[in-house]
């Protein structure tokens, strides 16, 4: 499986997910702003990678800073810390991980500034490892819920691109078919950034995981034809009544699946949860550039100076979602009650 993304040697390596599927080109980021610049632009992306190369960055923010006492060395990692937090709004990961790494500073202000950077380094570290235990045992919980000779729909990718490795969707899927289930996945292509088509696709292809592309706009047909048995996607964040934030078109394949009678499953590690938001009216949501709307490898696709609206995220609503899988459970609706306990479950 690819590694989406590692901390070597005062360098943060990522692989380039813009470029995939044609090229396969790493992005060395030496510097906090180079991590911010690749979040941004979509090199890495995904709610829990952003979380851990938001972490890694904090960390090379640090090992930067030349401070001879700790009160001047986090002043100095709280404005790095505050413009990196603007690199993307939506997902509640990207200031989950920045929050923990200045908890870790402020808890060891004791120490010389030189050790709490190395311990700065070592929770970059751990939040790397954690992501990917974490979505290794919400595959297992998840899978559970999936039967031998299903057909599995998905909506942008929220595999192992998304994560540290292993997948929160896609994560369910691999757990699925580690088991012995043989498991069909049906990928919606994701317009307009694609994530579907060129990271869906890529990656279970290279893992020989039966995959089948369609566009978005195909989903409700093959949902009337019976040939979906259920729905899995990530999420960007989740609010405490389980609204979920995710890929602009997920609340739509929410809609068709409860049509259907099809369950919706979401899958996310405890640190997509933002219970500190009563509903999903309250996620922001990110406005990408037009351009990507208009245009189609670099192709302009619509009218010169047309109007164009491009929210990247939608949020569904609880009533539409079946199970939110986590690293520590599923929560079943009520979500309010379901998702507090399992916050609250070390
Ligand atoms: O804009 P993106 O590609 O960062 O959006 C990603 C998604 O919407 C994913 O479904 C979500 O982050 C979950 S990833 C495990």
């Amino acid at each position: 499986m690819v590694k989406t993304i590692e901390y070597i040697d005062g360098v943060v390596r990522m692989i380039d997910q813009t470029r995939l599927p044609n090229e396969k080109v790493f992005v060395d980021c030496k510097t906090v702003e180079d991590v911010g610049h690749a979040i941004k632009t979509m090199i890495i992306r995904g709610a829990p990678a952003i979380g851990v190369a938001a972490a890694m960055g904090i960390s090379l923010a640090a090992d930067a800073i030349d401070a001879p006492d700790f009160d001047t060395f986090y002043a100095e990692l709280e404005t790095k810390c505050a413009a990196l937090g603007q690199s993307r709004p939506t997902a509640v990961n990207l200031a989950w991980a920045i929050e923990r790494m200045q908890r870790i500073a402020r808890d060891n202000s004791a120490m010389s500034v030189s050790d709490i950077k190395m311990r700065l380094k070592q929770e970059a570290l751990s939040i790397c490892e954690e992501d990917i235990s974490a979505n290794q045992a919400m595959g297992n919980h998840g899978q559970t819920l999936i039967a031998s000779g299903q057909t599995v729909l998905t909506h942008c990718n929220a595999g192992a691109l998304a994560t540290a490795g292993f997948g929160t969707a896609l994560g369910v899927i691999r757990a699925a078919i580690s088991a012995g289930k043989d498991i069909k996945v049906l990928a919606n292509e994701t317009r307009p950034f694609l994530q579907g088509a060129r990271l869906t696709a890529w990656e279970l292809k290279e893992e020989n995981i039966p995959v089948k592309l369609i566009t978005d706009n195909m989903c409700g047909f093959f949902m009337k034809k019976g040939e979906v048995d259920a729905v899995v996607v990530g999420a960007d964040r989740i609010a405490g009544n389980g609204d979920v934030a995710n890929k602009i078109g997920t609340y739509m394949v929410a809609v068709l699946a409860q049509k259907h009678n099809i369950p919706f499953y979401v899958a996310a590690p405890v640190s997509t949860l933002d219970l500190s938001l009563a509903s999903g009216d309250d996620i922001p949501i990110e406005e990408r550039s037009t351009e990507e709307v208009v245009t189609l490898n670099n192709k302009r696709i619509a009218p010169e100076d047309i109007e164009v609206a491009h929210p990247a995220f939608d949020i569904t609503p609880n009533e539409l979602v079946t199970a939110i899988i986590t690293e520590r459970g599923i929560a079943k609706p009520p979500f309010t009650q379901s998702l507090k306990q399992l916050a609250e479950k070390s």
